[in-house]
């Protein structure tokens, strides 16, 4: 008979993410089951429950999936979770906090595709200020393209000491340098968007970041991406459907959140049906959304 493939599905938070469950079950899953606040101690405890209850060449059929909306949270779970494993007993292990790991994927992929179609180039040729950095969505975006080879400025609406902290910790996880700059009023943020031909808006749901006024301002913009679905739009100019679209009295092109909202959904669901299709456990985090968003824009 057919092993099962069952998904225990992990969150620091009081829920999991219903969004995250009905991914998981469309993308063919047999079975989805939450565990709730969860903290960094029991993961070991629960990955070794998952290994050891079945033969190890039926390790490829379970998965461990983490929520939460903790970048760096979700990684280290990650981490402890790989750690608790114990050869030949494996499992398929994956994070997706608050969908960001593939949401920052499917904006970098966007930018990416429409760099290169507009514009000829590639992420490694751009300097990008991102906005909502010290979010899950900004942090991991942030660190797709510096690892990609963009020069990259992570900016603190609130002044510059949080966004230094995040820079810090990029440097020692990821390796990557990134600036983290003061954009603490309407004229910084305006001279931080002047030396940059990117632009990522992943601020907090409903807050607009940057005027048209702003982007017009920006003489080197090449592209704009906004992840942020509810008015006001984080980019204003740039509209929520728009998939590389002019942005009005500039030349740089637009990408709003509902043209990065498909590739979202379609890289989860990817990432999710290769734990189940895979023939060895998958240890699947960002870089690895990254790497299929960019797949399935063009
Ligand atoms: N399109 C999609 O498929 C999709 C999927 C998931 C999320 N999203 C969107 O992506 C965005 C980021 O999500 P997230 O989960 O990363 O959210 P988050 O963790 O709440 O982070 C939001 C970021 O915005 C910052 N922020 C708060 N108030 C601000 C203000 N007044 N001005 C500028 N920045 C401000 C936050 O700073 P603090 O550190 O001070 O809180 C944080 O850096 C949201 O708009 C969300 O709706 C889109």
């Amino acid at each position: 008979m057919a092993a099962k493939n069952i998904l225990h599905m992990l969150t620091p938070h009081k829920h999991v993410s219903p969004f995250d469950v009905n991914m998981a079950l469309d993308a063919g899953y047999d079975s989805v089951t939450p565990y709730e606040a969860v903290t960094m101690e029991e993961v070991a405890d629960l990955v070794q429950d998952v290994i050891f209850s079945r033969p190890p060449d039926r390790g490829v059929n379970s998965a461990v999936f983490f929520g939460g909306d903790d970048a760096v949270l979700a990684l280290d779970m990650i981490e402890a979770a790989k750690n608790a494993l114990v050869p030949p007993f494996g499992c398929n292990i994956m994070a997706d906090p608050a969908g960001s790991f593939t949401t920052a994927a499917a904006m970098v992929a966007c930018v990416e595709r429409t760099l290169k179609n507009e514009k000829g180039k590639a992420l490694s040729d751009v300097t990008i200020a991102v906005f909502g950095a010290t979010g899950v969505v900004g942090y991991c975006s942030a660190v797709i393209a510096a690892l990609e080879g963009a020069r990259v400025k992570v900016v603190g609406y609130n002044g510059i000491e949080r966004v230094r902290q995040r820079a810090d910790e990029m440097k020692e996880r990821f390796g990557v340098e990134v600036e983290p700059v003061d954009g603490s009023s309407d004229d910084k943020n305006t001279a931080i968007v002047r030396e940059v031909e990117v632009i990522f808006a992943a601020a907090k749901a409903g807050v607009q970041v940057l005027s048209l006024k702003q982007l017009q301002a920006a003489e080197k913009l090449l592209v704009a991406a906004d992840v942020n679905a509810v008015p006001p739009l984080g980019l204003e100019g740039v509209d929520v459907m728009a998939d590389g679209e002019p942005i009005e009295g500039t030349s740089a092109f637009g990408i709003g959140a509902l043209a990065v909202g498909p590739i979202k959904s379609n890289t989860e669901q990817g990432l999710l049906k290769r734990m189940i299709e895979a023939e060895e456990p998958q240890f699947l985090d960002f870089r690895d959304a990254f790497q299929l968003a960019r797949t399935l824009v063009s």
